[in-house]
């Protein structure tokens, strides 16, 4: 059973805040952190605020895309990616999904919240409930570190893309494990390294089915 990142999160146990402000597209988010009872999927990773920076300032125009985030903890990235003008729907495991919600309603404004769903998807798991090949874009940050999740988590990325659908995946290269992850998706998808942030650590890779129009 892999611990990281829990050794991570234990590692910065006292530095959590119960609160972390953020400041995205204009607006204050401030998600609700609760390590201690809830522990991985409630805290704010990283490279979840790598990616939601990306997102802001890279140049992609996510207004009115369809796009999924996988394993989304607190929700940061899918708050961020609804306040940029997508349509979300914003996913992690069931026992995570009543911290989710209440970090996604608190800090979405009552006229985006059409635009947000909040809704269970465990990797590899009642896919049939989720089209396949209906996102523009499918998000995860830090979702790679579960070996075991590992060929769940490819299975779940091929049935949700098409060949138009760009996935976006942002993570810590801790161990060698979550390279053996990256070579298994590079060879299902045409895979690039399109940012890494130094003073985080964080990589952002690029992910589409092999035979795909490069624009984003
Ligand atoms: C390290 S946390 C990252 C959370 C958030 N994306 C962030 O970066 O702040 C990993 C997330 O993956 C989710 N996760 C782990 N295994 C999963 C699975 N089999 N199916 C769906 N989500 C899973 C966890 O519940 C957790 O929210």
């Amino acid at each position: 059973m892999a611990l990281v990142p829990y050794e991570e999160g234990r590692a910065l146990q006292g530095l959590r805040r119960p609160t972390a402000t953020y400041r995205f597209a204009g607006r204050t988010v401030r998600i609700r952190q609760d390590w201690e009872r809830r522990g991985v999927a409630a805290v704010v990773w990283d490279a979840a605020v790598v990616l939601s920076a990306y997102l802001e300032m890279g140049g992609i125009d996510l207004r009115d895309r369809s796009v999924i985030e996988l394993g989304a903890g607190t929700g940061l990235l899918g708050i961020v990616a609804t306040l940029l003008g997508a349509r979300v729907t914003i996913t992690d495991r069931e026992p995570a999904l009543e911290f989710l919600e209440s970090n996604v309603w608190a800090n979405l404004p009552s006229e985006l919240h059409a635009r947000a769903v909040v809704k269970e998807l465990t990797w590899g798991k009642d896919l049939g409930s989720f089209p396949p090949g209906a996102f523009d874009f499918i998000l995860g940050a830090d979702i790679i570190y579960l070996e075991e999740t590992f060929a769940e988590l490819l299975r779940t990325l091929e049935h949700l893309c098409s060949e138009q659908t760009v996935i976006l995946l942002s993570c810590r290269i801790r161990y060698e494990r979550d390279n053996n992850f990256l070579k298994m998706l590079k060879g299902r998808f045409s895979v690039s390294e399109v940012h890494y942030d130094y003073s985080k650590d964080v990589h952002i890779y690029k992910a589409q089915r092999h035979s795909h129009n490069d624009d984003f």
